[in-house]
């Protein structure tokens, strides 16, 4: 199985808002929110955008303070940090201003949640005009909404979505060495519920599966019902999520994953 990013429209949705974002008239707000469930593959679209547009990229973590995230974004701007977090700020700042490199925050639901980490990067923004894109969960965007100075500030609202049959088969010709015939990813794309991480574990195996058995493609009729896709389940609406967590010894004990997909 090969390791790249496929142009599935989940890609698309980025390039457009991120290029719209890179373009806008001087003086237009540059903010951006990238956001969806797990696994629609926002890490790896915002990756391979700013790969090509030579931008910063950072992740989030659970423990960053609003220090750790200035010392984060330093290092990817080649800066030693050093001084107080206004001076990091500047040092950022002007660095920002010189490269007009567009700022990409990972995770940036643990951005959110603290004030000053957001208002530290809408300084960013303000000071230097570059484009600063928060990427997170499905539900960030209800929570950044109670965040009134980012809001005014949000050029581009990007939600993934979950990837569409065409999708399935551009990850499934462009990722595996081996032809998986339509109505076995018809299946599969069922299963994942449009998950592009789901879609990608289950590919691997029904490669996997193909190249032991010395076949070159594979389809519905060679997928023995008790071969399973993956373990786990594709992302379940929030709602669900709580009644399954209530649940989850039933849920853990009995293997949602073992359904032979
Ligand atoms: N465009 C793509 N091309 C190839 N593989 C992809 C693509 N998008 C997603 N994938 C696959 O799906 C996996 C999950 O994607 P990714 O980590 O980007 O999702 P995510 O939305 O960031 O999830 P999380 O919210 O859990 O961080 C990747 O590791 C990769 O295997
Ligand atoms: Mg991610």
């Amino acid at each position: 199985m090969e390791h790249r990013t496929v142009q599935i429209k989940n890609v698309s949705r980025l390039v457009d808002a991120g290029g719209a974002l890179m373009r806008r008239a001087p003086g237009m707000p540059g903010m951006g929110l990238v956001w969806g469930e797990t696994g629609y593959g926002k890490s790896t679209a915002v990756a391979w955008f700013v790969n090509r547009m030579h931008g910063v990229y950072v992740r989030a973590l659970a423990v960053w303070s609003p220090a750790a995230m200035l010392t984060t974004i330093a290092r990817e701007l080649e800066l030693a940090p050093k001084g107080s977090c206004a001076r990091i700020v500047e040092a950022c700042a002007q660095k920002l201003s010189e490269t007009n490199r567009p700022l990409f925050i990972d995770e940036a639901d643990y951005v959110i949640e603290k004030k000053v980490m957001t208002e530290t990067l809408r300084d960013l923004h303000d000071l230097t005009g570059v484009p600063v894109v928060l990427v997170g969960m499905a539900g960030i965007q209800r929570a950044i909404r109670a965040r009134q100075q980012l809001t005014g500030r949000l050029a581009q609202w990007v939600e993934m979505q979950p990837c569409d049959l065409e999708d399935a088969r551009m990850l499934a010709d462009e990722l595996l060495d081996v032809r998986v015939g339509q109505a076995l990813l018809g299946r599969l794309h069922e299963r994942t519920k449009g998950s592009a991480r789901l879609l990608v574990v289950g590919l691997s195996r029904i490669e996997a599966n193909a190249k032991a058995r010395g076949m070159k493609s594979i389809d519905a009729g060679d997928w023995k019902l008790g071969d399973e896709f993956f373990w786990g389940d594709a992302p379940k609406p929030k709602s669900a999520q709580k009644q399954r967590s209530d649940t989850s010894l039933k849920v853990v004990s009995h293997g949602e994953g073992g359904d032979g997909a």
